[in-house]
């Protein structure tokens, strides 16, 4: 710090990176006195509306400057960000990073590095960007038991179950969210929920102390999901949501899929680009936190917030990190845990047909909640729920119904939260 001024560094400066640089420019100097010293960009020629002479093109160049006291990083991409976090941590600079693909794989790692070069290191921007959810969740809820964290985490996918519940298709819906800037050309990571996976692994550390390795985390996306199934969804007083469901209760479990949800649950009313990270505990019983959890200014002002803290935070020479809580309990795998499911399938119209389906749940120990048949010509539509059941009774059942002669196809299945 030079003359009550903290010197930062910020590390990328595509859409994220400088609409930080913008902020931090902005920033009343009565919060704090702030002075963006570098920018690391690849192409010092590209033209840009940051001042040239703070753009350097070498890592080496804020490494190693001693007068810089804090780095946002906003590169993203797990390399080269992860190894430069690791070595400004360790010359002792406060880090700050939006970036959840690094806090997934190595977010234990970095706090310990952290807490050992008595620097400082924020993330809230890794997960649901605009909503202040982990840290009340690393220091106002530190002293509490938690039992479930239920979240939409990724916008793009809940624009677009929000558009095609009211009537798009999954192609239009995807071709809108791609001309908004929601979705990426290549959408991969948002729509088969490999985003919300990294952002449910950064929930599970500081929640309940535990990184779910990305086998033990299992993973759907949206792309199986039709048109049909919001008529379903609807005719059931449901929605359908991409939902990260981590849980602790006989067991821990965490997971990330589309589900049938009641219209009456509070994740039910979160449309568009919106998230909302749900928490449970004994104490609390349950807390819903709501807003924007993509784009470039919500990520910038959860990255605002972390300067604030981190400045605080250098000024009294203190670790932002209580102990990370202690993991308490087993894992339980995902063929453990207990689903219900939706089950819509086409079938010949003949008799025996509902007694051979029904039959097979009954041998694999899985009971049926509701059955909803309608007639298709030669062909019938069937429509099942089931009770809760070991997802592995469940699978077993959906192969060897599928494997009938009568059945044509088992069109989809969805699991519902109960
Ligand atoms: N692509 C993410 C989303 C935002 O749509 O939620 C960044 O994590």
């Amino acid at each position: 710090m030079e003359n009550n001024t903290f010197n930062v560094a910020v590390l990328g400066a595509g859409n994220i990176g400088s609409e930080v640089i913008t902020r931090l420019l902005e920033l009343d100097k009565g919060i704090v006195g702030l002075n963006v010293k570098k920018v690391l960009v690849k192409d010092k020629s590209k033209k840009r509306a940051i001042s040239a002479d703070i753009l350097v093109d070498n890592f080496e160049d804020i490494l190693n400057d001693e007068s810089i006291d804090l780095v946002i990083e906003v590169l993203g991409g797990i390399d080269p960000g992860k190894e430069y976090i690791g070595a400004l941590l360790k010359k002792g600079k406060a880090v700050i990073t939006a970036n959840k693909d690094i806090i997934a794989d190595a977010g234990v790692d970095l706090i310990q590095t952290a807490k050992e070069n008595n620097s400082c290191l924020y993330f809230e921007a890794a997960v649901a960007a605009g909503i202040p959810v982990l840290k009340p969740l690393i220091e106002s809820l530190r002293g509490e038991e938690l039992s479930k964290v239920l979240g939409i985490i990724n916008g793009t996918s809940n624009y677009m179950l929000t558009s095609m519940e009211e009537g798009s298709s999954y192609d239009d819906a995807l071709s809108t969210a791609q001309e908004l800037g929601y979705a990426e050309p290549d959408p991969t990571n948002d729509v088969e929920g490999l985003d919300a996976k990294y952002k449910a692994v950064i929930l599970s550390l500081l929640c309940f102390g535990v990184s779910p390795s990305s086998d033990e985390l299992f993973t759907d996306g949206i792309s199986g999901i039709t048109k049909e199934d919001f008529e379903w969804a609807a005719r059931l007083g449901k929605t359908i949501k991409l939902v990260a469901q981590i849980d602790n209760k006989d067991g821990f479990n965490a997971r990330v899929h589309p589900v049938l949800i009641d219209m009456k649950h509070p994740l039910a009313a979160i449309r568009g680009a919106l998230n909302a990270v749900v928490v449970e505990g004994e104490n609390i019983n349950q807390l819903v936190f709501s807003g924007p959890g993509a784009g470039a200014e919500p990520t910038a002002s959860a990255i605002i917030g972390d300067v604030l803290s981190a400045c605080h935070q250098l000024s009294s020479n203190q670790t932002n990190w209580y102990p990370l809580r202690e993991f308490k309990g087993e894992m339980k795998s995902f063929e453990d845990v207990e689903s219900s499911m939706f089950i819509r399938l086409s079938v010949n119209d003949e008799p025996g047909v509902l007694a051979k389906i029904s039959g097979t749940f009954g041998e694999n120990n899985v009971s049926i909640e509701s059955v909803i048949q309608e007639g298709r010509g030669d062909k019938a539509e069937l429509v099942l729920v089931t009770h809760e059941a070991p997802e592995k009774d469940i699978k077993n059942s959906i192969d060897q119904i599928s494997a009938l002669d009568s059945v044509t196809t088992v069109t989809s299945t969805l699991r519902v939260y109960v």
